[in-house]
């Protein structure tokens, strides 16, 4: 993804010490591009938890490297010990999110095969590297798939414009690069097709807002901010050809967590039968669990939907009471969409039903 049309990805280790690894605090994003670095493993746990880092894939990553930081700050003989510790701590850091499991059991596993402290260390430093190249090689693959979708839908409009509704951020931020509901669109434009995206707003933490609109913009992808309870509306007046989000995690049998008021979404589209399409790396589907009620849905502080952030007029962030003081808010961060109202998963090997038998057809090893 291109900044002021310089490209980053959203985490990287330093290049003139590999043990300190950088990300860009999305807390201060759109008005302030902050670069982070990160030393120990508290670090990266501070980063996921207070959302310094935040999205199923850069999650994930984060917690690969903050694993590796766990190795590099070992006491001799205590690194089994430690990364053991370091993975009870990231686990619990954001509990929906699959690809923060998913990663830590990687580096896990991958030590290992390390005969001996020193070289554990490295294993764990090119598993983390490798989840993060990963991440980005599944996306612009996923991106591949879905822009047939967005062609198709083009050619049946006769070129004219295709306006996508997507909620939250599921973009370049929420992953290492490309993002993944971004991934099409990014490939769309680049195939020359006529595209436009009504941006969720995603109170309370405002991630269209603030981060899906600015990164589209950085794109030159024309997009309009709208209200989380616009969508409907739009639908009904024929102005949404295609729904697009990305997913924290989604079962095997196809039912998908996604940030809160992705459910409604995908109610308003059934019932106006537009499209509504899923992008995920495999890194993002649980295995295990076959009924999406039973992933875990965090609840963060009420403080989120009380109070509100954004940039005063000196040029400092700030955050300002929204409510009378006090008011009790209860802030569900996810909620479930069952695979019954998905159109379609986009994966990095193709496009797949939200049904198990299909899934598993698509990744057979699993
Ligand atoms: O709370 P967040 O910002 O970490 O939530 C994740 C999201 O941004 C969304 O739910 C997104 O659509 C899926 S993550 C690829």
């Amino acid at each position: 993804m291109n900044i002021n049309k310089q490209h980053y990805r959203t985490i990287w280790p330093d290049p003139e010490n590999d043990e300190t690894i950088m990300i860009i605090d999305q807390r201060q994003l759109p008005h302030k591009f902050v670069i982070e670095p990160l030393t120990t493993l508290n670090d990266a746990v501070v980063a996921i938890k207070d959302m310094h880092v935040r999205g199923a894939g850069l999650i994930g990553a984060t917690a690969g490297f903050g694993m590796y930081l766990a190795s590099v700050n070992a006491r001799d003989g205590f690194l089994n010990d430690a990364l053991e510790q370091a993975a009870e701590l990231l686990d619990k850091s954001r509990p929906t999110a699959r690809n923060l499991k998913w990663a830590v059991d990687r580096i896990l596993e991958a030590v290992e095969k390390g005969i001996d402290e020193a070289e554990k260390k490295t294993i764990a430093f090119q598993t983390a590297c490798e989840i993060a190249d990963e991440d980005a090689a599944f996306c612009k693959a996923l991106g591949k798939h879905g822009l047939e979708i967005i062609k198709d839908l083009s050619k049946a409009k006769e070129g004219e414009t295709i306006n996508i509704l997507t909620h939250c951020n599921a973009g370049w931020l929420a992953f290492v690069d490309y993002g993944s509901a971004t991934a099409p669109i990014y490939a769309a434009r680049d195939a020359g097709i006529d595209i436009h995206v009504w941006v969720d707003e995603t109170r309370p933490w405002n991630q269209g807002a603030r981060l899906t609109a600015w990164e589209l913009q950085q794109e030159n992808i024309p997009c309009t901010l709208i209200t989380d309870n616009a969508g409907g509306h739009l639908m009904q007046k024929g102005m949404v050809d295609m729904v697009l989000v990305g997913t924290d995690r989604t079962t095997h049998t196809g039912d998908v967590a996604n940030k809160i008021g992705t459910y409604l979404k995908a109610l308003a589209a059934h019932d106006n039968q537009v499209p509504f399409y899923v992008a995920l790396p495999s890194s993002t589907f649980d295995w295990e669990i076959d009924d999406g009620n039973e992933i875990p849905i965090e609840e963060r502080s009420g403080d989120e939907i009380t109070a509100i952030s954004g940039l005063h007029s000196n040029g400092t962030i700030e955050t300002i009471q929204l409510t009378a003081p006090e008011t009790r808010a209860v802030n569900y961060s996810f909620d479930i969409t069952p695979a019954r109202l998905v159109t379609g998963l986009i994966t990095e090997r193709g496009i797949v039903a939200a049904e198990k038998q299909a899934i598993h057809k698509l990744f057979p090893e699993k």
